[in-house]
Formats: structure tokens, sequence, C-alpha cells
């Protein structure tokens, strides 16, 4: 590294953070298999100049010193950072102990599916960083809790319409039959575009929707699934994800949602 790694923490209170706890970040949550000079690189080379010190959760602890980040997941820790030449944006941290070897298959689904506007725009990636756009902190989980029912609909529409083009790209996100936690709406109250996250764990194929649906109707706990919807989803899937399928699909699901109670 020819240069000193300069990183402070925040950009929203100006507290500045020691070496120690840049390295205690990069290397969370302990220094057992962590190359700390190799992760320096990796950020170096990406242009990864600040780490903020923003957002909902906490991390505890001395080392920390209660630092703000946006998000943690098993696999990685999620914080607001600035990077050379782009700006503020969103730094994907693999964690010390992930059971996934690198962050470099995510990159690349990002590139792929951020040309279709339905997942955040990505800057760079290495094997434990990953630089993208930031999604806000507005997911469906957040529309369910707390909005009423025109707009629970109305994020499912833009949520059916990203979910139509995954389908489309032949990927497969193998989380969302747990939607609530990885779609987000960065322009709320506009609910377009519904954003994807997390493609951690995916694999190729069609059939987004069906987990989609399933999810949804476990969460709002629909008891009246029509025999039609059922059938519909199978027919889908068999089709590989026929497009006008899909649009029967959500007249359907629509038309139950309309008239179920929800919450
Ligand atoms: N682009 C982003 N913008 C804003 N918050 C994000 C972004 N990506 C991830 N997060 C936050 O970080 C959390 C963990 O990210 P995730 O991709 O699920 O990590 P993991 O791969 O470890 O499961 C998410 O639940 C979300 O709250
Ligand atoms: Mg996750």
């Amino acid at each position: 590294m020819d240069r000193k790694f300069f990183l402070f923490g925040s950009c929203l209170d100006g507290r500045y953070i020691d070496e120690q706890e840049v390295i205690s970040l990069i290397c969370y949550p302990n220094f057992k298999n962590c190359d700390i000079h190799n992760r320096l690189n990796q950020a170096n080379l990406l242009g990864i100049e600040l780490l903020c010190n923003f957002g909902n959760i906490t991390i505890t602890g001395n080392k920390y010193r209660n630092f703000h980040i946006l998000g943690k997941g098993h696999s990685s820790i999620v914080l607001l950072g600035y990077v050379k030449n782009t700006g503020y944006k969103v730094i994907k941290i693999r964690r010390s102990d992930s059971k996934r070897p690198e962050l470099i298959n995510e990159g690349k689904i990002l590139e792929r599916l951020s040309k279709y506007g339905i997942s955040p725009q990505v800057y760079g990636y290495s094997r434990d960083f990953l630089v993208m756009d930031y999604v806000g902190d507005i997911n469906l989980g957040y529309i369910i809790n707390n909005e009423n029912k025109l707009n629970i609909t109305n994020s499912f529409i833009e949520s059916l319409e990203s979910i139509k083009l995954l389908d489309y790209t032949n990927i497969i996100h193998n989380e969302l039959n747990r939607p609530w936690k990885n779609i987000y709406f960065p322009n709320y109250p506009n609910y377009f575009p519904a954003i994807i996250i997390d493609f951690e764990s995916h694999s190729e194929g069609c059939g987004n929707l069906n987990k989609f649906i399933g999810g949804i109707i476990g969460r709002l706990n629909i008891a009246k699934v029509s025999g039609n919807l059922v059938k519909l989803l199978a027919e889908y899937k068999n089709k590989n994800c026929d497009p006008l399928i899909f649009n029967k699909i959500k007249e359907e699901l629509l038309s139950i949602i309309n008239t179920s109670f929800i919450r």
C-alpha cells in the first residue's frame, strides 16, 4: 500500500476514527481469517476513502465505539462510504466469519440486473468489498407494517414488475420467499422503482414470482387463496415464466388482496 489508508468516522458528525477502528470494521467481527493488508489494498484499489458513521444499526463493543452502519447480514456488514470520483456510496464488506468465499459473484449479478433498473447500480467489487448505490431504508417490511392497504397494494404492484424482469433474466433470488427484507423503495413515498438487494444466494432459472407470492400470502395471513392462483403459478413455472401468465397472476393476486382483510 503506497498511501496511508485515510478514513474518517462520519459523513455527518465529523468524528474521526483511528486506524484501529477502521481495521476492526473492515475485519468485522474479528481478525481470525482476516488478511488486513489485503483488505486495505482492495479498498484502496476500489477508491474507498471514507467510511461513514451513519445508519440505523449500531455495532456495539469497545472496538467500535457504537459505530452506526446501514445493515448487517449473515455474510456482510453494509456501510455508507465515500468513493473517489464516485461520491457517497454503499460499501458492502464481507464478514471475516462469512461462509461465502467472496462478493465477486454478487457483483457480477448486480451488474447484469442493474441494467434493468431492478437492483442497485454497482461501481466496483472485489473479493471482500462491493460498492453500490444507496437504496434508502424503506423496505417492503416497513410498508406492510406501516402503510394502508392502498399503499401496500402499490408497493406490491411495483415489486411484481421488478420480479417479472428478474424472472426474464433467468436469475433466481433464493431469498425472495422473504421479500419484505430484500425489496426496497428508494423513492418512497413513490413506489417506483422497487429495487431488489442481496443476491448472495442465487441460482439459475425462473420462478421468483412463485417465491414472492408464497412469502406474501404467508406474511399477510391470507387464508382465502384461490385454486386459480395456485394453478396459474404452476403453469407460469412450467411455461418458463411466460409473461402472459404473469399478467393473469398479478390480476388474481390483486383481486385476492382487494377482498381480504389486511392487518
Ligand atoms: N444498497 C443498499 N442501500 C442501503 N442499505 C443496504 C444496501 N444493501 C444492503 N443494505 C442493508 O444491509 C443489510 C444487509 O445486507 P445484505 O445484502 O442482506 O447482506 P448479506 O449478504 O450479509 O445478507 C440489508 O438488510 C439492508 O438493510
Ligand atoms: Mg441478507
